[in-house]
């Protein structure tokens, strides 16, 4: 046959304000291919796979995108769910202990391969000038900040969300030591000398966002900024505990002290921003999204977000008169995103 006949079945259901669109029997293949939309005005959530996403999308459409993605350390990959993360046997002993604790070096390669594969479908999709803001951790940055450099993106800064309010990941000792095959006196003599000691994990207080754009070629910022309304930062948008002052790369969202609150401060999240259902292990400060998206990109742009998780970037869009496109792959993330967006 000299083209594959392909059917699609659309069926649109207008419940409350929201069209859910199942797409897609493809009766050639019998593959079948399902992706949920809810629309909220300039905002629209998808329940599917970025990459599958974005393959459909226009050249140069994107402004800006601003995404807290999977890090690829222990369950939270491209699969993640609560589920896998719940029945976690193999790392049971670690279970209880926040995620990132187990150091495995395959998750760098794997989060930079990855990276690399969405970062160069987002050159494509981007304007020049657009931004590609990217939350990391400090022992991931690397792997983000080199996928996006050899997309083809330029490296332009590096933003610091400070905070206090961390757990400790190092392991002491004196477990491990109680299962050594060695006498009760010699175990108690080890633990005394190494109470101090931990396996070599510092508490983690910053995370670091990684400020990519996608080059403006020959064009001057003004002329790119002419032509695309991307490129050039509204300093209008101002931070600290008083509002006053201009935006640095390092961010606050608690009280810290007199000078930091001052410069970095945006304002803190609120107990009820979250949601009283919101099940999502990592749930970002809206007012955080905001103040990066006023920064990094106009009212009326499009902002895209591969990785939506509860729905963050979309609230943060609604509350700055952003357009939004996101995607979230788990259909529980994805009923808590259109939860939080009514
Ligand atoms: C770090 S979380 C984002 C959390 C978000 N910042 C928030 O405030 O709720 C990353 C999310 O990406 C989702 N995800 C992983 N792979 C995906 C893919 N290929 N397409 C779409 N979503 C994906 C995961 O299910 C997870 O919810």
């Amino acid at each position: 046959m000299e083209r594959m006949l392909k059917l699609y079945v659309i069926i649109i259901n207008k419940i409350e304000h929201c069209y859910y669109i199942n797409i897609i029997i493809n009766i050639m293949t019998t593959e079948a291919m399902e992706f949920k939309t809810c629309t909220y005005g300039d905002i629209q959530i998808i329940n599917g796979d970025c990459m599958e996403g974005l393959h459909k999308m226009a050249n140069e459409s994107i402004d800006c995108v601003i995404t807290d993605p999977p890090y690829f350390i222990d369950k939270l990959d491209n699969n993640w769910s609560s589920d896998s993360i719940g029945n976690d046997k193999k790392n049971s002993h670690i279970k209880h202990l926040p995620k990132g604790m187990k150091f495995d070096k395959k998750q760098v390669k794997d989060l930079y391969d990855y990276y690399l594969e969405l970062s160069k479908v987002l050159f494509d999709k981007m304007k020049p000038g657009g931004y590609f803001l990217s939350f990391s951790s400090p022992r991931l940055y690397h792997s983000i900040a080199m996928a996006c450099e050899i997309a083809g993106f330029e490296i332009r800064d590096m933003i610091n969300w400070t905070y206090t309010q961390s757990m400790p990941k190092g392991m002491s000792m004196s477990h491990v030591i109680q299962k050594m095959d060695i006498s009760q006196d010699e175990k108690d003599k080890l633990i005394e000398e190494y109470k101090d000691f931990k396996t070599p994990q510092i508490r983690s207080c910053f995370e670091p966002i990684c400020v990519a754009m996608k080059p403006i070629g020959k064009l001057t910022f003004i002329k790119n900024e002419l032509q695309f309304k991307t490129g050039l930062l509204d300093f209008s948008q101002k931070v600290g505990i008083d509002n006053d002052r201009v935006p640095a790369n390092i961010i606050t969202t608690e009280a810290y002290n007199d000078s930091y609150d001052k410069n970095f401060m945006v304002s803190k999240p609120t107990k009820k921003e979250k949601g009283e259902s919101n099940t999502h292990i990592t749930v970002k400060p809206i007012a955080l999204i905001e103040h990066l998206i006023n920064l990094f990109s106009k009212k009326d742009s499009l902002v895209f977000d591969p990785f939506l998780g509860s729905g963050t970037t979309a609230i943060a869009c609604k509350n700055t008169n952003r357009r939004c496109i996101g995607y979230e792959l788990n259909e529980e993330y994805y009923n808590i995103c259109l939860d939080r967006c009514q």
